[in-house]
């Protein structure tokens, strides 16, 4: 990943800054605010080049710097990810024309989560994974540093905005990066060192014997079939502050998901790299949490593993004991996320755990269904599912609630065990899943998100292809709520 792009807050105006390049936008039935020195922009728009409309985007040079005209369409219609959008937009021409500091002016009258909002916009627009290519022979020029201006002071939000960011284009490298070097001990790697890093959190990392010992018979069979070494990932962050509930979540972080000998078609399998986003965004938010010192109690656990093909596989009919207490029957060996996720929810109830949400990319089910849109959101406890509605409304990252049903925890009922991993009937495969994690619930209101949809190729201006990092900026408004002791109230829209 290319280094963190500093962002900044400032009441200076733009035209007293050193950037070379400002953004200005301007709403339908408005006209530019501050202009430049000899009226460039508003004769632009008179002119017809620079228009109203969302996202078109008109260059003028004066006063000694680029400036884009950028339009914002309807003022009541511009929130939090109309934001986001035209951010990565103007980011995006912005790099083309060789910009190395950007400033935006913050339109009038918008909210501070807007103005986080073109912050982070511009942040996950910058990121890139260049790790694996050789080194142009020149190398381009890119944005060093991005400037908020506003009348007022829209320090906080963009102080927000910018670990949020970085968190989620971390999640996203970690996703992005391939297999052979994505390991379960290369995620717990990245675990201990934002623990390292950050004052207050801690992080340990368990191996393939802990897990048996520990009685996470189901996790242990998918591990079997790999000589990496799995990893339990588990982070607190237990601040003197807390307040409200002690918050679990748990992520699926199969570093590599072949299906087993269930094994996957081979068109898109190198797409399974991408297995592990539920544990990346989890991991991710974590240091997010904890580097803004939120009061609340977390603790976060990520199965890592791979779910591969061998010798030592687990078999299709394979019987197996979960830490939470129920037997399972491996019908389909590529239904594994389910099983390494139930023992992590187990063990997440024992380290205290009062509310958990787990990530998963768990099914293709919630792709056809959802697409890239939403992620599914799966509860038994409404008030949680509704805690849950609200923190997606102010995070911009869209949830769709989904059924349960008694009917889907009968369709998964095992021939020889409690349970069946995979119905016979390929009939609502999200559905039975989340019914099958149910059963590791023991009670504590819990949460299932299905992000196999919108973790991947989101086509946003802001993520378009690759890991999208989803579920970060969700947790991090979910901690808020906890810690407030009640729902965030949509200030997306505010
Ligand atoms: N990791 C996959 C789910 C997935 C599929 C994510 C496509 C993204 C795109 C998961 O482990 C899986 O293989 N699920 C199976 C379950 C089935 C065998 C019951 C599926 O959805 O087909
Ligand atoms: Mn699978
Ligand atoms: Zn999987």
């Amino acid at each position: 990943m290319l280094p963190a792009l500093p962002v900044r807050a400032t009441t200076d105006p733009p035209r007293a800054t050193a950037a070379d390049t400002v953004a200005v936008g301007v709403f339908e039935g408005e006209d530019v605010a501050h202009d430049t020195s000899g009226g460039e922009l508003q004769a632009l728009l008179d002119a017809g080049e620079a228009r109203r409309t969302f996202g078109h985007l008109a260059l003028a040079h004066a006063d000694g710097k680029r400036w884009l005209v950028v339009g914002l369409g309807d003022r009541e219609r511009f929130d939090a990810e109309r934001a986001r959008i035209a951010a990565a937009t103007v980011a995006g021409r912005a790099g083309e024309l060789g910009s190395r500091s950007l400033c935006w002016e913050v339109p009038h009258h918008v909210s501070e989560t807007v103005a986080g909002a073109l912050a982070e916009g511009t942040l996950l627009a910058g990121y890139r994974l260049d790790r694996f290519r050789s080194p142009p022979d020149e190398p381009p020029a890119r944005i060093e540093e991005v400037l908020l201006s506003a009348h007022h002071d829209v320090g906080g939000a963009v102080a927000r905005a910018e670990v949020v960011g970085e968190a989620v284009n971390a999640a996203r490298a970690l996703a992005d990066t391939p297999a052979n070097e994505m390991t379960p001990t290369r995620l717990g790697e990245r675990a201990l060192e934002l623990a390292a890093e950050i004052d207050g959190l801690t992080a340990e990392v368990e191996g393939r014997e802990r897990i048996v010992e520990r009685g996470m018979g189901a996790f242990a069979a998918v591990a079997r079939g790999t000589d990496e070494e799995p990893a339990l990932i588990t982070l607190r962050w237990e601040p003197a502050d807390a307040r409200g509930p002690v918050l679990g979540l748990v992520g699926k972080a199969v570093t590599f998901d072949t299906g087993g000998i269930s094994i996957k078609p081979a068109a898109k399998m190198f797409e399974m790299k991408f297995d592990m986003a539920g544990g990346a965004a989890v991991v991710e938010a974590m240091g997010a949490i904890a580097r803004l010192r939120l009061p609340v109690r977390v603790v976060a656990v990520a199965g890592a593993t791979e779910n591969m093909p061998s010798g030592h596989a687990m078999k299709p009919g394979d019987v197996v004991t979960t830490k939470a207490g129920f037997t399972v029957e491996i019908d389909n060996t590529d239904a594994e996320g389910r099983l390494v996720l139930v023992d992590c929810m187990a063990h997440a109830r024992e380290l205290g755990a009062e509310r958990l949400v787990d990530l998963a990319t768990l099914t293709g089910a919630i792709v056809v269904a959802l697409g890239s849109t939403y992620a599914g959101l799966f509860a038994e406890d409404d008030d949680w599912a509704q805690e849950l509605l609200a923190a997606s409304a102010a995070s911009g990252e869209e949830l769709w609630r989904m059924p349960l049903h008694e009917d889907y925890a009968d369709m998964i009922k095992g021939r020889v065990a409690d349970v069946t991993n995979s119905a016979e009937k390929r009939e609502a495969q999200a559905s039975t899943a989340a019914a099958f994690l149910a059963r590791a619930s023991g009670g504590v209101p819990w949460a299932h998100l299905d992000i196999a949809g919108t973790g991947w190729d989101r086509g946003r201006a802001y993520a378009p292809k690759g890991a999208s990092g989803f579920g970060v900026r969700l947790l991090v408004e979910l901690a808020q709520s906890v810690a407030r002791g009640r729902p965030s109230t949509d200030s997306a829209t505010e």
